[in-house]
């Protein structure tokens, strides 16, 4: 089997961030989201991957290479506008050949894997194996409707009223059949070649197409909230690890991860927290619910529930929770008055003068 990941698209809900980082790069636990998406891949035993890249594909290939790092040998596959998630599938059949493969979008967070629908896949081999999971509002996701005795009858791309209140998630596992209802389509409304209509295509042929309820964590990572509840999410099971240098006056409890390199001072780290290498943290509260990305700098922060990314600057008495901060910025409220909640884009200044 090989895996399809799909890292092209736009992400606008994720504005401003995904004007420089593109968001399968967004950091969960100080590890991209693409990483985890790659970690669950390996797991499947799965070596051949294909990436489609769009705008971000620089980032991503700097930050993915060839993949050899996740024990994956990994082929970009560029898409020159995000046509649709079948359309992905049309443009990697080079790659696929006539062999199956697990489709996974590249802003998928399922932290328990997706080892149970694989192996649902492996032994039946429809045509399409979907994943399907209830969620409170569905009108944001491909939906899929059930006959009483269970079979899958209709998907349908995000209904104004959906008639059931099962989402797809980003995880789809195809035999060769897929190809034929790939080239079957025409664009939807939105210009797109829907993945949802090649698989309600296979449907309307008589073609086995099943589904697995999934019920662990999942979200896509498509808005500011499910970026900080991912967060959360992984850094739950965080087990603590302190390799970095820990000065005067340190007060740590819970799950903490200070890594090689980083260096805190005078300050308190509540876990789950982790804190990545190079950053220093002097006179500071962390935590709980927290990253800190690397080579940062926090003087007289307190923040918590938040991710803060790479390089980011705090060097006032600031007090933020559920924010998310972007690569490099730079933070300075000499008042200290709080809290705060800032949604900060990378390279942002926020300061006040007194
Ligand atoms: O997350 C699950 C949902 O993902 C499903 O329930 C929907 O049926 C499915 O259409 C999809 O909906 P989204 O609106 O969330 O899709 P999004 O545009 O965010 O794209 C999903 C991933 O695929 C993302 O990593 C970007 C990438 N992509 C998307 C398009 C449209 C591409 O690489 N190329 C594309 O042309």
């Amino acid at each position: 089997m090989r895996a399809l990941v799909l890292a092209g698209g736009t992400g606008s809900r994720l504005r401003p961030f995904s004007y420089s980082i593109p968001k399968q790069l967004i950091p969960i636990a100080n590890r991209p989201v693409l990483a985890h998406v790659l970690d669950n891949i390996r797991a499947l035993g799965v070596e051949q991957v294909g990436v489609i890249v769009g705008d971000g594909s620089r980032q991503i290939r700097e930050e993915i290479g060839d993949g050899s790092r996740f024990g994956l040998a990994v082929t970009y596959i560029p898409q020159e506008r995000p046509l649709g998630l079948a359309h992905c599938v049309a443009i990697a059949r080079p790659f696929l050949g006539d062999d199956d493969f697990v489709m996974y979008l590249g802003d998928n967070m399922l932290p328990e894997g997706v080892g149970v629908p694989a192996a649902g896949f492996a032994a039946a081999r429809p045509a399409a194996h979907v994943v399907v999971r209830k969620v409170v509002d569905p009108r944001a996701f491909g939906v899929a409707e059930f006959r009483p005795d269970g079979v899958l009858e209709r998907v349908v791309e995000k209904p104004d009223r959906p008639r059931s209140d099962l989402a797809l998630i980003g995880v789809y596992f195809f035999t060769a059949a897929i190809h034929r209802a790939v080239a079957a389509i025409e664009p939807s409304a939105r210009g797109e070649l829907e993945i949802t209509d090649a698989i309600q295509w296979l449907v309307d042929q008589g073609e086995q197409v099943t589904a697995a309820e999934y019920t662990g964590f999942w979200r896509d990572v498509g808005r500011v909230e499910d970026v900080l509840e991912c967060n959360r999410r992984l850094l739950a099971d965080l087990r603590t690890g302190v390799e970095g240098l820990l000065g005067d006056g340190v007060r740590i409890s819970g799950p903490v991860v200070i890594e090689a390199g980083a260096r805190v001072e005078r300050s308190r780290v509540e876990g789950p927290a982790l804190i990545g290498a190079g950053t220093v943290v002097e006179d500071s509260e962390v935590g709980p619910g927290t990253s800190i990305g690397r080579d940062c700098t926090l003087r007289g922060a307190r923040v918590r529930d938040s991710v803060v990314m790479d390089g980011v600057c705090l060097t006032a008495p600031v007090e933020l929770r559920d924010s998310l901060i972007g690569r490099g910025a730079v933070i300075g409220m000499p008042s200290g008055d709080g809290p705060y909640r800032l949604i900060v884009g990378d390279s942002t200044r926020i300061e006040a003068a007194t």
